[in-house]
């Protein structure tokens, strides 16, 4: 009876008879999106999933375990077939795409081991990508990757830098994603693609992080230092900024550290870089002045709401010329940074006129003081001496 019900429980659960023998396989498979779909153990390794004799389950069109130079093909089967994927809304370009990535090309050599499909995907255990615990969720891209790229060993025998990973990790746009979970942060898919190369060339680089910086990007392709930098063969954004290791800092920090990376000191470039340095700290310490001189108002009672406003305003004006900085046009620039410092600078003079009008109310107010204490003296006195009289009178 118990059997019965087990044979029928068995035969219902996809998968069938194979799981019984396979059973180390059950718990993944349960919530893989292909067994949800119907997708059994015979769908991929052919086999008859209704019996439990070995031979038997083994044996019309089994074909064992794929070759790892078949996996690509082999899920491509249903995975580039669009009346299978239609249904879904699937793309169907996976195969195509990982042909043109760095992967593909070697793979399409012989080369199997850069990753395949299960190598991204493990083939019993594959979820949604928006699934928290599925390999391809936002979240768990940088682990899947770095199975690879931060193996030294496999790294070395291809020349790649084993430490990207950890670079990006310790990068902002690692320790924004996976700190502190922004997920507006590229994780190494943003940047590369998922299957497909990206980016493709060095001339490309600006398209990939103009999808997220696209006032940097805009800016950068109206100055003159793109062409400079497409001219000498160099690679444009990364240039200044890494690829994996990008580092947050103050315009001040950049200018003096990047632009050494290719001028010498005393050219023209290096004089620009210090009057662009110039600009920034002056819109920088009037910003400052204007923050101590709020301090300085609260402390006098005055209302500061307005000049925390135009403080903010003034902070704005400065961060807008960030991305003006990338037109590499020294005037452009100074437009941006001449709003910060005259907000900040009105602020200053707005303060330093309360203090002054603040000094002339406290000396009429001594003035006034002094004349009634004066007035009370003399009156003392006079009344004194009145007294005195009166006395020698009597
Ligand atoms: C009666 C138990 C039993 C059943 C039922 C069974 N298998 Fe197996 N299977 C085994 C054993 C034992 C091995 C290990 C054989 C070996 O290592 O040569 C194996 C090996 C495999 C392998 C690896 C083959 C290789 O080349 O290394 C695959 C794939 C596989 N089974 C798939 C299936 C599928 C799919 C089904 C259902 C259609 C299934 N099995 C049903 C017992 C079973
Ligand atoms: C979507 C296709 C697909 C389905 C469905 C599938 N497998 Fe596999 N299976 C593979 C691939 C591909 C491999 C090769 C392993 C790899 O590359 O990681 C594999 C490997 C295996 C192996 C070798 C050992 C291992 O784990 O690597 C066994 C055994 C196996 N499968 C059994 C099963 C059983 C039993 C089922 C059903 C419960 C099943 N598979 C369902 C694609 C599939
Ligand atoms: C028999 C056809 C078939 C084969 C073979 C197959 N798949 Fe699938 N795959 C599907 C179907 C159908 C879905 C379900 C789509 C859904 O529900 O969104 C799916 C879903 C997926 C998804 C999830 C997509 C999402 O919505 O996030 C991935 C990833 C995937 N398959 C990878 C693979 C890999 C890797 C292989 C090879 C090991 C493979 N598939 C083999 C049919 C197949
Ligand atoms: C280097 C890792 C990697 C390899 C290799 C890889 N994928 Fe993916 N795949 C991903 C990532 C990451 C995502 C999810 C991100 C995205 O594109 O939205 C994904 C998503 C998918 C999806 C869901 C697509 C969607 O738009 O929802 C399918 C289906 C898929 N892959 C199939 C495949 C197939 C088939 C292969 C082999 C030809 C393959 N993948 C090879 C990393 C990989
Ligand atoms: C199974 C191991 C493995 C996994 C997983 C893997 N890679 Fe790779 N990857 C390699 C190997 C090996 C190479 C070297 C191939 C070459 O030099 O042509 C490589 C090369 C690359 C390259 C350079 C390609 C070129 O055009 O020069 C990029 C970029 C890359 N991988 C990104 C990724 C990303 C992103 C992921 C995760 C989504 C990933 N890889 C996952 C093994 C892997
Ligand atoms: C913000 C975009 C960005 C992100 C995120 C990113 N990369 Fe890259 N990566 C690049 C650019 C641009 C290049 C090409 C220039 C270079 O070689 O530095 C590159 C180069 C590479 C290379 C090739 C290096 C070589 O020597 O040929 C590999 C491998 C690689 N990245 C892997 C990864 C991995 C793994 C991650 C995630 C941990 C990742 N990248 C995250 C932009 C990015
Ligand atoms: C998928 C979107 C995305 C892509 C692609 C991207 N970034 Fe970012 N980037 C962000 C986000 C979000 C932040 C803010 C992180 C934080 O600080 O919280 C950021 C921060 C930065 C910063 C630091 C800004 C600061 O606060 O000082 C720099 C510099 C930067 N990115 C450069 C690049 C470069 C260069 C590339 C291309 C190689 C690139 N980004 C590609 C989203 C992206
Ligand atoms: C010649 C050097 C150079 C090149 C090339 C360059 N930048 Fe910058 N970038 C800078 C400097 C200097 C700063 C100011 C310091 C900082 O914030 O890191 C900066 C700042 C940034 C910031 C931070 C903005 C903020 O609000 O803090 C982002 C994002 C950025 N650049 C993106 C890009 C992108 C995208 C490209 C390519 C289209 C690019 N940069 C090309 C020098 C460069
Ligand atoms: C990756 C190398 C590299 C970095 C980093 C770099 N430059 Fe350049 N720059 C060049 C090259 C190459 C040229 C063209 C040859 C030359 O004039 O030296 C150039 C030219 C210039 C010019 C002259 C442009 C023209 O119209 O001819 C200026 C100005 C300049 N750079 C400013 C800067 C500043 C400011 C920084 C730092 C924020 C910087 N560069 C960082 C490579 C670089």
């Amino acid at each position: 009876m118990l059997g019965s019900f087990l044979t029928i429980f068995l035969i219902m659960e996809i998968g069938g008879k194979c799981l019984v023998c396979h059973s180390e396989i059950r718990r993944d498979f349960k919530e893989c999106i292909h067994a949800k779909e119907g997708i059994g153990c015979a769908s991929c390794h052919g086999g008859d999933e209704k019996t439990l004799n070995e031979k038997r389950a083994h044996g019309s069109k089994f074909i064992g375990v794929p070759k790892r130079k078949e996996i690509p093909k082999f899920c491509s089967r249903c995975h580039s077939d669009p009346s299978l994927m239609k249904p879904y809304g699937l793309p169907i370009d996976q195969y195509a795409l990982y042909l043109t990535s760095g992967h593909g090309r070697r793979f399409s050599r012989g080369d199997t081991t850069v990753a395949v499909c299960t190598d991204c995907h493990p083939a019993h255990q594959i979820l949604k990508k928006n699934d928290p615990r599925s390999t391809v969720n936002k979240r768990n891209i940088v682990s899947t990757c770095e199975k690879c790229h931060a193996d030294s060993e496999l790294m070395e025998k291809y020349g790649i830098d084993p430490s990207i990973p950890e670079k990006y990790r310790k990068g902002v746009h690692g320790k924004a994603l996976i700190e502190d979970g922004n997920l507006r942060s590229p994780d190494c898919s943003n940047c590369h693609g998922s299957h497909g190369a990206a980016p493709s060339g060095y001339g490309d680089i600006n398209k990939v992080c103009g999808l997220c910086h696209p006032g940097e990007r805009e800016f950068f392709l109206k100055g003159n230092h793109k062409v400079v930098l497409d001219r000498a063969g160099l690679p444009e954004c990364i240039s200044c900024h890494n690829s994996h290791l990008i580092v947050s800092m103050t315009p001040q920090e950049g200018i003096s550290t990047m632009c050494r990376k290719c001028h010498e000191e005393g050219t023209s470039p290096i004089k620009f870089a210090m009057k662009l340095l110039t600009l920034f700290q002056a819109a920088d310490d009037a910003i400052k002045e204007a923050e101590n001189a709020i301090e300085e108002a609260k402390r006098l009672d005055v209302d500061v709401e307005d000049f925390n406003y135009r403080l903010e305003k003034s902070k704005l004006y400065l961060t807008e010329a960030i991305p003006v900085l990338h037109t590499f046009e020294l005037e452009l620039v100074e437009t941006e940074l001449r709003k910060a410092r005259s907000e900040a600078e009105d602020i200053v003079a707005e303060v330093h006129q309360h203090k002054v009008q603040r000094r002339g109310r406290i000396f009429v107010l001594i003035a006034i003081w002094f004349y009634i204490l004066l007035t009370i003296s003399i009156t003392y006195r006079f009344r004194r001496k009145r007294k005195e009289g009166e006395a020698r009178q009597d």
